[in-house]
């Protein structure tokens, strides 16, 4: 086979040339004495004519072809006929009249038909995932995504970083999700775990000088995978040695323009906008808001302290919040639709929803008679609201109106089509707390992890008030979602020293799980910065997909499972054997 052309690529230029195509029967389709075939390979699908005048064999043979059998074919490119032009395609002013026809192979009749707008079940796609991929909008999703890593690496190689490989079988890292383990046959009982993150490594190729290091790096974790979580997933390592966040953050929006603008053709203005994780609470209700709409949330506790809704002035006296939001047009909205958003926030543990419509004549609601006028045009006026609005309030913890009312937003943002889907905002996410409570475990856990440099001006705060510590630590977010997450490191000792006392780890624990961390710590560490942006995420985002498995080629379902290959799956006895590994029956 000698193929001259992809099928995608002709055009008018070609008119007259003889070429040889190659690809997959899309559709055939017999026009009583003449046979035409939509020939499809990874750059698209052109039109080939069969013709008994032309050549009276082609024509017989091209009776057997089916969807999906693999053909050559060789003949002249002509314009296509007036009135039998397809706009729709990119070849569609020309077609191949085929002199000769080579069948490569056979297929059975495809499960779905290999067409973008299939009405498949998803696991059925993925269990056929070699069928699935032919679809021309799958082979653009892998394109992109080969297109963003050539960018990456163009981009982090101009800026003098070095890609270096780190191990996949290594020791537990400390992000803060499940491992996934690997046993070990030459030492029994013991067990490698899977990166969650190069973490460690990153740092330790600072401190083995190598200055600038990055890696399109898998990791791997074993959390409920979600629509932007998979157990194992692709991220944009990177770590500099004498860099601020500064230094890193500029970096890093270079990296995103790159890819963004030369992957995926979409224009980037840097720098991004900052926000500090306060301010992103106060307005949004979580750290990665969604920008694109306003319907930001406001606290009214002090509108609200004395009023006589005891649902508010109870939760109140308890030290709890009262915060709300104006669903612009919501007053529309009927008992039921309303009844709807309440449950919507017991999910997240919201214990009422309390609303209010803003009417032509005042407001409307049942729990209107327990506020004064003066005290409903206060809360009316600081929330900005107009006739035709619903306000919604949740009153509990703060934490609680946070995630509530923040999930509610983007519920109504996409319900009342508040979004803007053609904008990217791109924001920088700064000053999170360095610690985080966990009230199971009664104790401070690092909110991003351990090796996250307090700032200069709260470090003094560590052993007195860990809670009030912020970190240099920088979280990337676009239209949403948290894409990026990085931190200026520890590089001094003392200063690890005094985070692993507040974190009460165990010695022994700190001395198996990082002693040779801690070890190199010691030894000349350069100041060090770094972070790691999830190429997933990214491509999702350029494609506007709103499922991670969409951009994998073979991802796992949400059990963890490869429905194409079967894995997991169980092994032989002797294997287990081999691994002194014993199964209970399950
Ligand atoms: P972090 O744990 O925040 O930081 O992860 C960085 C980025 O990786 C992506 N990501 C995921 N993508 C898909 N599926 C997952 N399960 C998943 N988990 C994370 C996100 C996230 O922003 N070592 C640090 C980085 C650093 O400090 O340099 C780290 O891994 O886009
Ligand atoms: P109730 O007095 O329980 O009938 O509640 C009156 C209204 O207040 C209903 O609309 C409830 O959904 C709402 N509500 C109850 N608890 C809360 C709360 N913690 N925050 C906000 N609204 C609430």
């Amino acid at each position: 086979m000698k193929r001259t052309h992809y099928c995608g690529d002709l055009r008018r230029q070609q008119i007259g040339e003889d070429v040889q195509i190659v690809g997959w029967v899309a559709r055939r389709r017999d026009h009583g004495g003449v046979i035409f075939v939509d020939l499809r390979d990874r750059t698209g699908i052109v039109q080939v004519v069969f013709d008994p005048i032309i050549d009276k064999a082609a024509h017989q043979s091209a009776d057997r072809l089916r969807n999906e059998f693999v053909i050559s074919v060789t003949g002249k490119i002509r314009e296509r006929g007036e009135g039998a032009q397809n706009p729709n395609l990119d070849t569609g002013e020309v077609e191949l009249a085929t002199e000769e026809l080579e069948i490569l192979n056979v297929a059975e009749t495809p499960v779905f038909p290999i067409e973008d707008e299939v009405d498949v079940a998803e696991d059925v796609r993925l269990k056929h995932r070699y069928l699935d991929l032919r679809r021309p909008k799958m082979q653009k999703i892998i394109q992109l995504r080969h297109k963003s890593m050539l960018a990456c690496r163009n981009y982090m190689d101009e800026q003098g970083f070095l890609e270096v490989e780190t191990p996949i079988l290594m020791n537990s890292t400390p992000e803060g999700a499940r491992d996934v383990l690997v046993p070990s046959r030459l030492n029994a009982g013991n067990f490698y775990a899977m990166p969650q993150s190069p973490q460690q490594f990153k740092q330790i190729l600072m401190m083995s000088g190598v200055d600038r290091y990055f890696q399109i790096a898998r990791c791997f974790r074993d959390e409920d995978t979600r629509a932007d979580r998979q157990l194992e997933f692709t991220q944009i390592d990177f770590e500099m040695s004498f860099a601020t966040a500064d230094d890193v953050m500029t970096t890093a929006e270079g990296l995103i323009k790159r890819i963004f603008e030369e992957a995926g053709g979409i224009p980037v203005e840097t720098p991004f906008k900052r926000m500090t994780y306060d301010e992103a609470m106060e307005r949004y209700g979580n750290d990665k808001p969604d920008t694109r709409f306003g319907m930001e949330l406001t606290n009214i506790s002090d509108l609200v302290a004395d009023c006589d809704f005891k649902v508010f002035s109870s939760v109140l006296k308890n030290d709890g919040q009262v915060k709300g939001l104006a669903a612009p047009g919501g007053s529309n909205f009927t008992r039921r639709e309303i009844d709807s958003l309440t449950d919507f926030v017991a999910t997240y543990k919201a214990k009422g929803l309390a609303w209010i419509k803003v009417t032509q004549d005042g407001f409307d609601s049942s729990i209107v008679k327990f506020f004064t006028t003066e005290q409903l045009q206060a809360i009316a006026e600081r929330m900005g609201a107009q006739a035709g609005d619903l306000l919604l309030f949740v009153a509990d913890q703060p934490k609680v109106v946070a995630d509530a009312l923040a999930n509610l937003r983007l519920h109504l943002g996409k319900k009342l089509d508040l979004i803007d889907e053609s904008r990217f905002d791109m924001l920088w996410m700064i000053d999170f707390p360095l610690f985080e409570w966990d009230d199971n475990d009664k104790r401070y856990q690092p909110a991003h992890h351990l090796f996250t440099s307090p700032t200069a001006d709260t470090i003094d705060l560590i052993s007195d008030n860990p809670g009030q510590v912020k970190a240099q630590h920088y979280d990337m977010v676009i239209n949403g979602n948290e894409v990026a997450s990085g931190s200026v490191r520890i590089h001094q000792w003392a200063v690890q020293q005094q985070i692993l006392e507040v974190l009460n780890l165990a010695p022994e624990d700190i001395k198996t799980r990082f002693g040779y961390f801690i070890e190199a710590l010691q030894y000349g560490t350069p100041p060090h910065a770094g972070i790691a942006p999830g190429l997933d995420r990214l491509v999702m985002l350029m494609l506007g997909e709103d499922n991670i498995r969409e951009v994998i080629a073979f991802p796992k379902t949400q059990r963890g499972a490869c429905l194409m290959t079967g894995a997991p799956s169980v092994v032989s006895k002797a294997q287990l054997e081999e691994l002194s590994i014993r199964i209970d029956d399950v």
